[in-house]
């Protein structure tokens, strides 16, 4: 029997984790079961254990076959050291489960089109997908530091620095995800560099190129300055497939690719290491934060983290069909017209505008019987 580990954080973590957890139990039956462990992380499990990724958490991370992830961060905490800040948490996580790339899955419909901030004209019909290296880049390539005498007033040589640097496998293996998910969807993939002032996008651009032209030669690549593909992404989205990107650039991308959709609440993520396809241990969670201010008001919207629930049961748990019925229920509730506050227009109807639960019920009602 699988196992999944629930980490729900803080915020709105734990109400959006409670409802893609109710979706989870519902789908239990003769073919599909699995064990939960609960682990705290984040500002929560530093209050109450001292850090904010406790071994004991880790330890149930990595044991289980995957994890869901709700929320971590808590302004409450800036003031402690950079080791016991509440998205320690993640960056200890990613490393401890050997995570190094991240997927996120934009798609926009005809029902939800009207929420995109651009024109549902240039969104409408958007599929594409954001593969951001998770492991290198300036988050973790040393020496990075500060050489500080004295704090505030700063003298002009006070400095503070960070290093970017790839090598050659840590872009091999994620260009490697990137081509395939191309493969298996549309065959096109722009690569995104800032290779004409950057060394380590130089280095990049070659890897994949070479990746490309020795493994996916039916996978068109083209390759893109960071600047240029984040101008498209608002301009024309429809024009892009896979995007792939490195650590930092990949950050900006995913979030510029997820504001599209209207709702930084609505896409999901998948964050994956080794296996194979279907068996990949994974980090699975919505693309918001902890949205501290409507925290604990049942108005956060668990569309994000129920399509997390989705990509966990697709990428580690090998059950495709659970995702899809998943997914096919999200869009579903939302073509119903269940919206939650950051999904209303004005033109939505009062018994249409709902909190988290009852949107978490929704979907569930959708959910078709196992065929
Ligand atoms: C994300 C977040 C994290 C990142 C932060 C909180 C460390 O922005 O998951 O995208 O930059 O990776
Ligand atoms: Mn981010």
């Amino acid at each position: 029997m699988p196992c999944i580990a629930f980490l729900p954080g803080e915020g709105i973590g734990p109400e959006v984790l409670a409802q893609a957890r109710a979706v989870l139990e519902d789908l239990r039956g003769p073919g599909f079961g699995f064990d939960a462990v609960e682990v705290p992380v984040g500002a929560v499990a530093c209050d109450a254990h001292g850090h904010p990724l406790p071994q004991a958490t880790l330890a149930a991370a990595c044991a289980a076959d995957a994890v869901l992830f709700g929320a971590v961060g808590d302004p409450r905490h800036d003031h402690l050291p950079r080791a016991l800040r509440p998205e320690q948490a993640i960056l200890g996580l990613r490393r401890g489960l050997g995570l190094y790339a991240s997927l996120r899955h934009i798609r926009i419909d005809a029902a939800t089109a009207v929420l995109s901030p651009l024109k549902a004209s240039v969104v409408q019909g958007v599929d594409l997908l954001v593969v951001r290296e998770l492991d290198g880049d300036v988050y973790t390539a040393t020496p990075k530091g500060q050489r500080i005498a004295a704090e505030e007033p700063f003298a002009g040589d006070a400095e503070g620095f960070d290093s970017m640097r790839y090598a050659a496998g840590e872009v091999q293996r994620v260009a490697h995800v990137a081509f395939r998910a191309a493969r298996a969807r549309r065959g096109q993939l722009a690569s995104v560099d800032k290779a004409n002032v950057l060394e380590t996008s130089r280095l990049w651009r070659q890897v994949v190129s070479e990746v490309g032209r020795d493994h996916y030669p039916d996978v068109q690549l083209r390759h893109w300055y960071a600047d240029n593909a984040a101008m498209a992404l608002v301009a024309s989205p429809r024009d892009f497939d896979v995007v792939l990107a490195g650590n930092l650039f990949g950050d900006i991308l995913s979030d510029v690719a997820s504001v599209l959709t209207g709702s930084i609440g609505l896409p999901a993520a998948a964050l994956l290491g080794d296996g194979e396809p279907g068996r990949t241990r994974g980090l699975f969670e919505a693309g918001h934060g902890t949205a501290l201010d409507i925290a604990g008001q049942d108005r956060a919207n668990p569309v994000g983290c129920i399509r997390a629930a989705a990509l966990l049961l697709r990428h580690a748990l090998a059950r495709p069909d659970l995702a899809d019925r998943v997914e096919a229920a999200v869009l579903a509730a939302l073509a119903q017209g269940w919206r939650t506050a950051d999904i209303a227009i004005p033109d939505t109807p009062a018994h249409l505008r709902v909190g988290t639960q009852a949107m978490g019920d929704a979907i569930r009602q959708a959910l078709a019987p196992a065929g």
